[in-house]
């Protein structure tokens, strides 16, 4: 274990956020028991985690749907380290997810997103999370990503290493700007992988309650529990579900930055077989 100094903490090469990191049960978590109708949620952070969080919340709970259990997205897709469920969410890399899950037994969806759209959702977001007591311009965020010294560690390792062990597990990859683009085939996409059949009218209510605008103002859906779960006096303004769109990082990022940028993604991710979508 690794004490950075910061808010982060290195755990067998991988950075976690400090606060709330149970040790022992990462020590442990080689051994949590897998079941075979488990379902996880693979993402490097800012990739379209609550977006899958609650597409499959909606997808296996019919009552999250129709609301009437007040449930948030996060409850019934919990983060691994949070408590046991049947549907999980982690950021973690192939490496440290439980033995089982090698074995092919559960189902694992990987989403992944432009880096570059990655990196500037990433800097804001680390500028509304109480603890990140660095603020950072985004020249400073961009090298900090870059050396992958950020919750999640380097985010081509992260997506390349989850690729290069897709025949260790039963894994799906899904992207961002596919489920931008076309929510109900992506949908059905991840249907026809979990088994599941949704008749029609079903189908058009998950798509429905999982669009942009339904998450944004929906509290139960829009992360603002865990915004306000922050110490008082230290939140940040501004809502978890910012623009949603495709290509904010021409808002952000200068000509030399994206060049910078681009001449390391290439190098990096050399040969790397899956496509991204940069802008629309
Ligand atoms: P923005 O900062 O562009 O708004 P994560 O959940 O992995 O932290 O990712 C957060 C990003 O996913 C945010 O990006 C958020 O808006 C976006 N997102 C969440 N729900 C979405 C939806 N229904 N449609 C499009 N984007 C969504």
């Amino acid at each position: 274990m690794e004490d950075t100094g910061r808010h982060l903490l290195k755990f067998k090469g991988y950075y976690f956020k400090r606060v709330g990191l149970d040790v022992d049960f990462l020590e442990n978590l080689d051994d949590f028991e897998i079941r075979d109708d488990d379902v996880f949620i693979i993402t490097y952070p800012k990739s379209g985690t609550i977006w899958s969080q609650q597409l499959l919340s909606l997808i296996y709970f019919e009552e999250h749907g129709k609301r009437t259990e007040n449930l948030e997205t996060v409850d019934p897709v919990p983060f691994l380290d949070a408590r046991p469920s049947h549907l999980f969410s982690t950021h973690l890399p192939h490496y440290l997810v439980p033995r089982g899950l090698k074995n092919k037994k559960a189902k694992v969806i990987y989403i992944y997103r432009n880096p570059k759209d990655v990196m500037c959702l990433y800097f804001h977001f680390s500028h509304k999370w109480a603890e990140n007591e660095a603020k950072t311009t985004i020249e400073e965020f961009m090298e900090l990503f870059l050396e992958g010294k950020v919750t999640g560690s380097l985010w081509f390792d992260h997506i390349k290493s989850w690729y290069e062990h897709r025949s260790h597990f039963n894994i799906h990859f899904m992207m961002y700007e596919d489920m931008k683009k076309d929510l109900i085939n992506s949908v059905l996409k991840v249907c026809r992988f979990l088994g599941k059949e949704l008749n029609e009218e079903v189908l058009d209510a998950v798509v429905r309650q999982a669009t942009f605008q339904n998450m944004k103002y929906d509290p139960l859906a829009n992360y603002e529990s865990i915004l306000n779960s922050q110490p008082e006096g230290k939140r940040k303004e501004g809502p978890f579900l910012r623009k949603g769109t495709i290509g904010d990082w021409k808002n952000h990022m200068t000509v030399e930055q994206n060049e910078r940028f681009d001449k390391i993604f290439q190098i990096k991710m050399k040969d790397f077989p899956l496509e991204f979508i940069w802008d629309i």
